[in-house]
């Protein structure tokens, strides 16, 4: 295993890539690959509602087949997914999908339970942020729940514009 970087100071952009956070926890950062499917499945059905209400807007005990195709099929061009593993285990998943606006995506995020607060979020913010950068894009947007104060923390900042349930991010 490659040596462990502290948080992205010192990231070359590359993935995968191993990080180690502020208070020790290490994570293996990679894309997604379709062959992740199962173990995103089997994840998700481990994660409170909150987290899943949170994420998906709405009460999902489990997603439908092509849901799922939809989430793990992808291109890492159009559509970019980094997954984070903690001792094997999935600790969290951010995904980038381009819009039809000029130079733009959507990004979403979803960390496991035991995990949250734990700065899991913040690396895979900071990661997309990066390939958002080199892939051009100007401005990312995230759907957001009106309570979810956590991800207005997390995507908090001046470039930050916070329309209510959408969070505008010039890049
Ligand atoms: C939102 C979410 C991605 C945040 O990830 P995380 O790993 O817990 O966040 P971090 O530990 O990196 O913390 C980021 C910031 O949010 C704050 N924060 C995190 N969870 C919080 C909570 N429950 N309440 C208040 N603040 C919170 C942290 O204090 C931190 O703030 P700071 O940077 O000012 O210190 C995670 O809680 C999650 O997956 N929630 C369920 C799915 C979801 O809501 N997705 C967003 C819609 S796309």
């Amino acid at each position: 295993m490659m040596g462990a970087m502290s948080y992205l100071a010192d990231w070359d952009g590359q993935l995968p890539a191993s990080v180690e956070l502020p208070d020790g926890i290490v994570l293996t950062v990679r894309e997604l690959h379709p062959s992740d499917e199962p173990a995103l499945r089997a994840w998700f059905a481990t994660l409170s509602n909150r987290s899943r209400y949170q994420r998906f807007h709405g009460h999902v005990a489990e997603l439908s087949p092509a849901h799922w195709r939809y989430l793990t099929r992808i291109d890492g061009i159009h559509h970019v997914a980094v997954i984070a593993f903690c001792e094997g285990a999935v600790a969290g998943i951010a995904r980038m999908i381009r819009l039809e606006q000029h130079r733009s995506a959507e990004i979403a995020f979803l960390i496991d339970d035991e995990l949250q607060r734990k700065r899991v979020g913040s690396l895979l913010r900071d990661v997309l942020f990066v390939l958002a950068k080199s892939r051009a894009y100007r401005t990312l947007f995230a759907y957001v729940l009106p309570d979810n104060v956590a991800i207005r923390k997390l995507l908090a900042g001046t470039n930050t514009a916070d329309r209510g349930n959408v969070l505008e991010l010039a890049l």
